[in-house]
């Protein structure tokens, strides 16, 4: 089949590539024309596992391409996935500019029959406002053409996106045309093999279903981070009491890891997106109002840890910082809480020595240069060279290599044997045992 995808970001570049991978013949476009450019340069724009490898081999045998054109793109292919962004607003809800702008593009250039899918995770009715676009640009040109417009949300996680494209959870497939529901079966039909994990459903639920689903990933997050709180005040261990609660199959143990507040590109966008459509359609979303709060609140619990025990100010004090992505596997910063603690700690007069393994150079773009230059901030390449001098280690990121570090390398580097673990990645009883003040979240 002939692919076009449009908007070649985290979601556009992995699907492209793993149909491509299926034999079909794709094309990737974008208006970012550096981003293209060196992708035909082969330059990878995000780090991804395994998606370089992909990019590379499809790309040399022909079945991959990427262009600044639509129009061209659209001569060769009856299928156009949408996967720009959908980013917030300042009051919550969904930016559509993007969307509607590749809508109506298509309109302005559509020659055949096509089925349009959006992929990006949009609010309910935007399928059907994709569709009155197409038509008027379809109009503007005096032509007649059958087009159908199918809600195909993406569950792909980042750090995991080759995997979960590959052998999806489930495929869901909003709309009510069979041109477009045959269609799009055998397109997936090489992802769903092994057994079938296709839905369908209307265009709407689809739409809602993708936020819905992000809605209650994120509420786990948030609940767990409360309880964390109150084992705090309480001076008991949150480990014991996941595991207690996670040993209950009808709440499992994923995603009820306590933390320093969920980021990314979605979970944060997406939840206040719902919120606002809910209030749209008239109903107060407690819960979801909820999730956010906490995670607000969340985001700062790492810094009050510190200045409990190092005080409000933090003049001299220097804080090695491990990870700074949002999650492991990926280099996207955006909204992660090592952004606010990293603002917090300086704002407060310390010095922070950062280490990420993939992610520094996306993270230095969060910062006033002025706090590389006058030494108030610095990125290191390997994570112990991070410690040296530092009164405390902040862990913000899981990344495995930090599981199990040498403890006598940090003795021998670190002012202050000192560990506030935004993750829980260590044990509280090891670690004191081993000479360091440990906090952990909930512990
Ligand atoms: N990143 C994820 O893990 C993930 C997972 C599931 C769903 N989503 C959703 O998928 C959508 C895309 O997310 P992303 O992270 O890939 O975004 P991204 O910001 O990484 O990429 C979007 C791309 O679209 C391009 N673009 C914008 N307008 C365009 C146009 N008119 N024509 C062509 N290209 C255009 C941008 O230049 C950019 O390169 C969002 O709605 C997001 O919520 C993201």
């Amino acid at each position: 089949m002939n692919i076009t995808i449009i908007g070649t970001g985290y979601v556009g570049l992995v699907t492209g590539a793993c149909f491509a991978e299926m034999g079909n013949t794709v094309t990737c476009v974008d208006i970012d024309h550096e981003k293209i450019d060196n992708l035909n340069r082969g330059i990878i724009p995000i780090y991804e596992p395994g998606l370089e490898k992909l990019i590379q081999e499809n790309k040399k045998v022909g079945r991959l391409s990427f262009s600044t054109s639509l129009k061209d793109a659209m001569k060769n292919s009856n299928i156009f996935l949408i996967a720009v962004g959908t980013p917030e607003s300042p009051n919550g809800e969904a930016n559509m500019d993007y969307i509607y702008s590749a809508a109506r593009e298509i309109g302005q250039n559509l020659e055949k029959e096509s089925v349009i899918v959006n992929k990006s995770t949009v609010p309910v009715g935007t399928a059907d406002k994709v569709r009155t676009i197409i038509a008027e640009e379809l109009a503007k040109r005096k032509v007649e053409l059958k087009f159908h417009v199918v809600s195909n949300p993406e569950f792909l996680k980042e750090g995991d996106a080759i995997q979960d494209f590959m052998r999806p959870d489930r495929v869901i497939l909003g709309t009510d045309s069979k041109y477009a529901l045959d269609m799009l079966k055998q397109l997936y039909s090489p992802f769903t093999m092994n057994h079938d994990r296709l839905i369908t459903m209307g265009v709407k639920e689809a739409e809602l279903t993708k936020y819905a689903a992000n809605a209650m990933l994120a509420t786990k997050i948030s609940f767990i981070n409360e309880i964390a709180h109150i084992c705090d005040e309480l001076e008991i261990d949150v480990e014991s009491v996941r595991q207690g609660i996670g040993a209950d199959s009808r709440i499992g143990y994923s995603f009820i890891y306590p933390g320093a507040g969920y980021g990314g590109s979605c979970f944060p966008k997406d939840v206040k997106a719902i919120i606002h459509t809910a209030k749209k359609a008239g109903v107060n979303p407690l819960v979801l109002q909820s999730v956010v709060a906490r995670n607000d609140v969340q985001k700062t619990r790492m810094f009050e840890y510190i200045q409990k025990k190092f005080g409000s100010t933090l003049e001299g004090d220097t804080f090695a910082i491990w990870g700074l992505s949002f999650k492991p596997g990926t280099d996207d910063m955006r909204e992660a809480p090592s952004i606010n603690l990293i603002k917090s700690l300086i704002e407060a007069g310390a010095v922070v020595q950062a280490f990420d393994p993939i992610a520094v150079g996306e993270a230095k773009k969060n910062f006033p240069e002025k706090w590389v230059s006058k030494g108030k901030l610095a990125f290191y390449e390997d994570n112990y060279e991070a410690l040296e001098g530092a009164d405390a280690l902040v862990l913000m990121t899981e990344w495995k290599m930090f599981r199990n570090p040498s403890l006598s390398k940090m003795k021998e580097l670190m002012k202050n044997l000192c560990i506030f673990d935004g993750r829980n990645q260590y044990d509280p009883y090891y670690m004191r045992a081993n000479g360091f003040y440990y906090k952990g979240i909930g512990r």
